[in-house]
């Protein structure tokens, strides 16, 4: 049984876990196919998102829809929920666990994730704090690397781009502490290094890290590229990396160096970082990446729900 209240954060999942959750995603993924999924007929989840977002919103409604449950869904909800009149995120949090069975959230704010778990009795599900956490994020691309490259151990990861406020990049980060034999190659312009949490933890998990400047050296030692968006949306004036973002771009001089059993995964939506000419080339894995979301945040809400003492309702025990 896997148990797991709410997702707050990647650092609440352990390797036994992680093991157990991808096992239910693969097995999932089968039962949709197979059109033996409706187990969450009669459930509701509410996605309130106070930031924009196509992948996640959507994917954790699809999966709702496709288990045979229902969708409550706030977008824009700076501008169209009762956040705009000044109600906090605890009160909207108090007022929606009444009409839903659990809430998948996302907020400009690091921590609001953890603010709404504090008053909640429905499990919350972190769609993306901030500059915080993007927790389903990271199992989905943890699952997807071990798709790819047949394990997510024993591997060397460059991550790349904004990993100072890029969130999934954080999680993942983070995430990979619960893989064997790894070493992170940190590649960020100057300003957007990883934060110091981050380096500590790999530190305290025994994580091999390094940081490099040079992408372009980095490439033919690697086995993934995980490169980011540079997330704008968290500056108010000019980025830290000025221009030089370009340097850190992935186009098919970077592909030429990369070993022909690498892959390169993005969690989208992309700018500039990855010229669309990549797009074609059998390694570039960000859009195979996209679709496991659904049999992944179906495992994890199902999951969650099942094994949550808030709810008490048990009303997916045994039906996976
Ligand atoms: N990866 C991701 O979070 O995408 P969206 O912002 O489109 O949800």
């Amino acid at each position: 049984m896997i148990r797991l209240d709410h997702v707050v954060g990647v650092r609440q999942f352990d390797r036994p876990l992680l093991d157990a959750l991808f096992a239910l995603a693969c097995e999932m993924e089968g039962l949709v196919a197979a059109g033996d999924a409706k187990r969450l007929r009669g459930r509701i989840l509410a996605t309130l998102f106070f930031e924009p977002s196509t992948r996640t919103r959507l994917s954790f409604e699809a999966a709702m829809y496709r288990l045979g449950g229902e969708v409550l869904s706030v977008e824009s909800g700076r501008e169209t929920s009762s956040i705009a009149k000044g109600e906090t995120i605890e009160d909207t949090i108090r007022i929606v666990q009444g009409y839903a069975d659990a809430i998948a959230l996302r907020h400009p704010e690091e921590g609001a994730a953890a603010r709404a778990v504090a008053v909640a009795r429905v499990p919350i599900l972190n769609a993306g704090d901030g500059a915080g956490e993007h927790p389903t994020q990271a199992l989905i691309d943890l699952y997807t690397i071990g798709r790819e490259l047949g394990r997510i151990d024993g591997l060397r990861v460059a991550l790349v781009g904004d990993l100072r406020y890029g969130r999934a990049a954080r999680s993942l980060a983070l995430l990979l502490s619960e893989t064997r034999d790894t070493e992170i190659v940190c590649v960020a312009p100057p300003g957007l290094e990883p934060r110091p949490d981050v380096l500590g933890w790999l530190d305290d998990r025994g994580v091999r890290h390094r940081e490099e400047r040079d992408l372009a050296a980095v490439l033919p030692g690697v086995d993934v590229v995980y490169q980011t968006r540079v997330q704008r949306e968290r500056f108010s004036g000019e980025s830290p990396a000025g221009g030089g973002g370009a340097a850190y771009a992935i186009d098919e001089a970077a592909m030429a160096r990369l070993p022909s059993h690498a892959i390169v995964l993005h969690p989208l939506p992309r700018v500039d970082e990855i010229a669309p000419a990549v797009d074609t080339d059998p390694r570039a894995a960000y859009f195979r990446q996209a679709n496991p979301g659904l049999s992944v945040g179906r495992a994890l809400r199902g999951a969650c729900v099942v094994s949550s003492p808030l709810t008490g309702c048990g009303w997916l025990a045994g039906s996976w």
